[in-house]
């Protein structure tokens, strides 16, 4: 629904009255206006740029096609994946596949559909791309992830580029790898790929990554190889606790980090970002069951819980929640939980909130990235719906 008016909070609650909760509220303002500054400053870099949107962020179909229709690619992990980006309109020249265990299947399907780059993640994974290429008479463009053993100070679930995670090839391992890739028939080897993290808010973590692939890139122009591809993948964080004040992730300095790399003529810059990308317009949007006053503390206990946004759940996230009915007076401090069967079904604890009541209409914030992609039917609930606006 288009041109709705927006009442409290610049959210539109008399159209939200008359939906079921919860569900998923995307604005499109604000979608629209992170695209078109994230392709502003991407296109100030002095290389050719790709951006591959990392559709596990959020695959909602309306979402999808508004990131195709920007000419974003597509980072994707999943046969599933590849579908919905497929079926979304992404060009499958843009698409790049990752994740450490991709199913025959999948890989076939990447290849039937000529996907741009399979992101490689073990020297098993690349022997079974080349068998199933060679089986199917076609050759397989790769990059090599490795993993740079950088730290991006965020938390241990969201860090993917340390020497312990399950992620990439060990950096000391990429000549081997190398080789074997270059001997390989049914396999071009197009690029290298990297991905440190997320929910990333202090850039010099990206500064340590680019100087480790300028030191690769020398090493291997040394040897004579040359990459047409490097991705530096996603990761880059936003701020869950003002999304008033910061509805746009810095993208000016976040790629302006990547000036320090030194690539060749004719290489080409990949990224992967997701929740940069999605985070800040969507919220998830509840009604108030019951206000429980117990000993020590009052719960407001709301329709959505760890099913329809399990980050708080997951990785002790925090998500402003604000109560789109009862809009002034003073604070009170409550418990704001689900009604799952689970003691992490927790969004808040002491959370500063008006008054609030039973039918009260509710809203976590940021949660465009990782929230309706990760809803599950536990307990078997129901799945939220989304509403755009
Ligand atoms: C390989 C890869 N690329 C990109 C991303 C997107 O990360 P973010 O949403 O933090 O930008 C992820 C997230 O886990 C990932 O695993």
């Amino acid at each position: 629904m288009e041109n709705v008016p927006r009442t409290n909070k610049g959210f539109p609650v008399e159209a939200f009255e008359r939906q079921r909760t919860p569900f998923y509220y995307y604005d499109l303002d604000i979608l629209h206006g992170t695209l078109a500054e994230l392709n502003r400053c991407m296109a100030r870099l002095p290389w050719p740029c790709t951006m591959h949107y990392a559709v596990k962020a959020n695959a909602n179909p309306r979402l999808l096609a508004e990131i195709a229709g920007h000419g974003l690619g597509a980072d994707l992990v999943s046969g599933g994946e590849i579908q919905a980006a497929i079926h979304a309109g992404f060009k499958p020249a843009l698409m790049a596949y990752s994740g450490v265990g991709k199913a025959d299947w999948e890989i076939r399907l990447g290849l039937e559909c000529g996907v741009g780059c399979f992101n490689v993640e073990s020297v098993p994974e690349l022997e079974v791309i080349s068998a199933l290429a060679a089986e199917m008479g076609c050759t397989a463009p790769v990059a090599i992830r490795v993993n740079p053993d950088i730290d991006a100070h965020t938390h241990r679930y969201i860090t993917t580029g340390t020497a312990q995670s399950k992620f990439g090839i060990p950096i000391e391992q990429l000549p081997q790898v190398v080789d074997l890739a270059l001997t390989l028939p049914h396999v071009h080897l197009s690029g290298l790929h990297f991905h440190i993290g997320s929910q990333i808010i202090d850039l010099q973590p990206y500064e340590m990554l680019c100087d480790t692939i300028n030191a690769l890139l020398d090493h291997y122009e040394s040897r004579g190889i040359h990459f047409e591809t490097i991705n530096v993948g996603g990761g880059l964080g936003i701020d869950y606790s003002d999304p008033d004040c910061h509805a746009m992730p810095d993208f000016e300095h976040y790629f302006g980090t990547f000036a320090h790399l030194r690539l060749r003529d004719g290489q080409q810059l990949h990224f992967e970002l997701g929740r940069a990308v999605v985070g800040a317009c969507g919220s998830l949007i509840s009604r108030v069951l019951y206000v429980k006053h117990s000993r020590d503390k009052q719960f407001v206990i709301l329709d959505a819980g760890m099913t329809d946004l399990i980050r708080p759940a997951l990785y002790e996230a925090h998500h402003l929640i604000q109560n789109l009915t009862a809009v002034d007076g003073a604070s009170q401090a409550y418990d704001v939980v689900g009604p799952v069967c689970e003691s992490s079904d927790v969004f808040a604890h002491d959370c500063p909130l008006p008054v609030t009541r039973r039918g009260d209409l509710i809203a976590l914030r940021s949660a465009g990235a990782y929230g309706e992609s990760m809803a599950s039917s536990y307990n078997q609930r129901s799945l939220p719906g989304s509403y755009f606006a």
